[in-house]
């Protein structure tokens, strides 16, 4: 029987420490059975794979076999390796399923439940091997991990506030409150050398001292869930998944620092993040973990949920403050820290997502056990939303100071296709772009910043040859410039001033001078914009100045786009000796660009040719007869009496 009834309301409210280890050792010991548990993987990224109606098959098959009292089923967060979803995880055996379909279910139950026997085809297979592996924590991308703080994502359900408590969640709350002084919390933290984990890297522990002995009686702690890199969803999955390692947090921190009143900062974007918090806080709230006198020990502190209106630059603190506040999020000046005066220009603490859920771990394990993970000036781990071309993308979780060699080949399988590495951009769209001879780089945030990088909030994008380093500093100048609140000069003209350069060099009207330019009006906009949105917004252009120098030479003096990426810098060619006149080219080119006919050479129309490199794609390897030129001249066509092929394989 559960101690949650079934609208998700717990049926007592703990009134001392007592009370919830008593409340554990009840949970505990209704769940002590050998009952499989069926984990099903109900985060956003499973659920757009449709887990839901897996879910629904499993429940509904269970259902009919009278199976129901012999298996538990759970609905949990995200691990992090969405693009295997649907994932099916089945404890104690910690049996993974990848790619589960509904269809899959009766053959899943048959096998696994009643013949207690593995069903083979829907385990993880080894793309290079091929070899079929069967735990979890074998499969290579969660081997080399060390997930501390997002490996209970796939044990628990978000919704329930018993899978939390049940692995000592709300403990280190209880040791807090009852072990420790508000002052002996921050000295833990500031021991634990914890940094915020949103982007600037600031010492916690440092910032909630000043909080604390910031003048004013009401104070606020807030989560940052703004999360606005493009493709980072680290903050989303910990919200969804484990809310109550935030809030615990949270609350510890509010504590510490002498705060009653906290927020939930989440954008809007984020509709199951959004309700899995107002869930977890409900169930905190009834049973006596939030509001008046928690846990009888005589401290108030309750939360609210604010969503956010989606725009990058909210996430920066003072912005996100001023969002809160009911006004336009645009960045202020911070003479005065907003640990001094923030929301409401009161004492504000702002923490990230990642950043709180470190806390409980830090209090329950101690400062030392946290310090002795990762490097000297970065302690603990960090988790990056690995994607672009990689094999295994997803949420990876490794120790600072992990290689950057090791995430993207150990744990992310190495570069798809088995092309060649070039870059990875980490840090979000003001990060910069690290090369392939730095590949052992340390990965913490001071090494980061030494290359011209930064940590940010730890999204990683990974890229192959076929890139062009001076597109991709345009493309993330596109974005900031789209995102800049427009409020100072230097990052509202600079960025734009910088995108208008890189789009002619990309278009093929760059002028020799154009680098230097970038670098000048980069020190500006790095020098003097209000917020860190401004001041980092070079990083993606003199990263990639700093590594790949003779790419924008290349742009700017032979009008070459070395890696074929630039539109207006190369064209599609097709060498008459190679073709093969299969018609596949010509049968697929949307605008009408390719002449040609059964035995007849294909010939591009370069007026016509809108280089969407379909032609490329669909001309057989083995002809190989389509290629990319640039910085150099289309050769003429053959006049129409050559183009007959004599010996020709049309059936190809
Ligand atoms: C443009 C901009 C966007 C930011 N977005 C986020 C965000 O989405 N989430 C976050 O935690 N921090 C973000 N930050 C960093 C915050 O300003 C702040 O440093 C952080 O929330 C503090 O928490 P931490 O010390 O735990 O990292 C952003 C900063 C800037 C300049
Ligand atoms: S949502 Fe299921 S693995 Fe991420």
């Amino acid at each position: 029987m559960s101690m949650i009834n079934q609208v998700g309301e717990p049926l007592v409210c703990l009134r001392s420490r007592a009370e919830l280890e008593e409340y554990r050792r009840v949970i505990h010991a209704q769940r002590l059975s050998d009952k499989p548990c069926f984990a099903f993987c109900a985060g956003t990224g499973c659920l757009a794979l449709r887990s839901d109606k897996v879910i629904a098959a499993f429940k509904a098959e269970i259902k009919k076999r009278d199976l129901e009292a012999k298996v538990d089923v759970r609905e949990t967060g995200c691990p992090g390796f969405c693009e295997k979803g649907p994932l099916l995880t089945i404890y104690p055996d910690e049996i993974c399923y990848v790619q589960a379909r509904p269809e899959d279910i009766p053959e899943i139950i048959t096998q696994t439940i009643v013949e207690k026997r593995i069903v083979d085809r829907l385990l993880y297979s080894d793309p290079v091997s091929g070899k079929r592996v069967i735990n979890e924590s074998e499969i290579p991308f969660y081997k080399h991990q060390t997930r501390m703080v997002l490996g209970n994502n796939s044990k628990i359900d978000p919704r329930n506030i018993d899978d939390y408590i049940a692995l000592e969640g709300y403990s280190a709350l209880a040791k807090s409150l009852f072990d420790m002084s508000p002052e002996q919390i921050i000295e833990a933290v500031k021991a634990s050398g914890l940094r915020g984990r949103g982007g600037g890297g600031f010492l916690t522990g440092r910032k909630w001292e000043e909080c604390r002995h910031a003048p004013g009686d009401i104070k606020y702690v807030i989560v940052n869930a703004d999360e606005g890199d493009p493709g980072a969803f680290m903050d989303r999955a910990l919200l969804e998944g484990n809310p109550h390692s935030v809030l615990e947090g949270l609350i510890i921190g509010a504590y510490a620092i002498g705060a009653h009143e906290g927020y939930v900062y989440v954008r809007q974007e984020y509709p199951l993040a959004v309700e899995n918090v107002n869930i977890a806080l409900k169930q905190a709230r009834d049973l006596g973990l939030l509001g008046k006198d928690i846990l009888g020990s005589g401290f108030d502190f309750d939360v609210k949920v604010h969503r956010g209106a989606g725009a990058f630059v909210s996430g920066e603190s003072s912005a996100l403050m001023t969002a809160l506040e009911g006004r336009v999020g645009e960045p202020r000046p911070k003479y005065i820290h907003t640990v001094i005066s923030g929301l409401w220009n009161r004492p504000s603490n702002l923490n990230n997502v990642e950043t709180w859920a470190n806390v409980p771990l830090i209090i329950n394990r101690g400062a030392d056990w946290f310090a002795s993970i990762g490097t000297k000036g970065s302690t603990g781990t960090k988790i990056f939303s690995l994607v672009g071309k990689v094999n295994n993308t997803g949420l990876v979780e490794v120790p600072m100071g992990t290689t950057l060699r090791r995430i993207i080949y150990d744990i992310g399988g190495g570069i798809l296709k088995n092309k060649k590495f070039k870059a990875v951009q980490t840090g979000g769209p003001s990060g910069g772009c690290i090369p392939e001879s730095l590949i052992d780089t340390l990965v913490d945030f001071d090494e980061l910043t030494k290359l011209g990088s930064m940590m940010g909030s730890g999204g990683m994008i990974v890229m192959d040859e076929d890139t062009c380093m001076v597109d991709t500093a345009r493309y993330f100048l596109d974005f900031l410039a789209d995102e800049s609140c427009g409020k100072c000069t230097p990052c509202r003209e600079g960025i734009d001033q910088m995108l208008a350069i890189l789009i002619n060099i990309t278009e093929g009207r760059g002028e020799n001078g154009d680098v230097e330019l970038l670098e000048e009006i980069a020190k500006v906009t790095q020098n003097a914009s209000l917020c860190a949105l401004g001041q980092t917004a070079a990083n993606p252009v003199l990263s990639t100045i700093r590594y790949f120098r003779s790419e924008y030479d290349a742009h700017i003096e032979q009008k070459q786009c070395p890696a074929g990426v630039c539109k207006a810098l190369f064209s599609f060619y097709i060498q008459p000796e190679k073709c093969q006149a299969c018609l596949r080219c010509l049968k697929n080119c949307p605008s009408g660009a390719i002449v040609g006919g059964k035995n007849q050479i294909h010939v591009i129309d370069q007026e016509k040719c809108i280089k969407c490199g379909i032609c490329f794609d669909v001309c057989p390897e083995r002809f190989g007869a389509v290629v990319k030129l640039s910085g150099e001249p289309i050769p003429p066509p053959p006049p129409l009496e050559a183009r007959k092929i004599r010996r020709r394989n049309s059936s190809a």
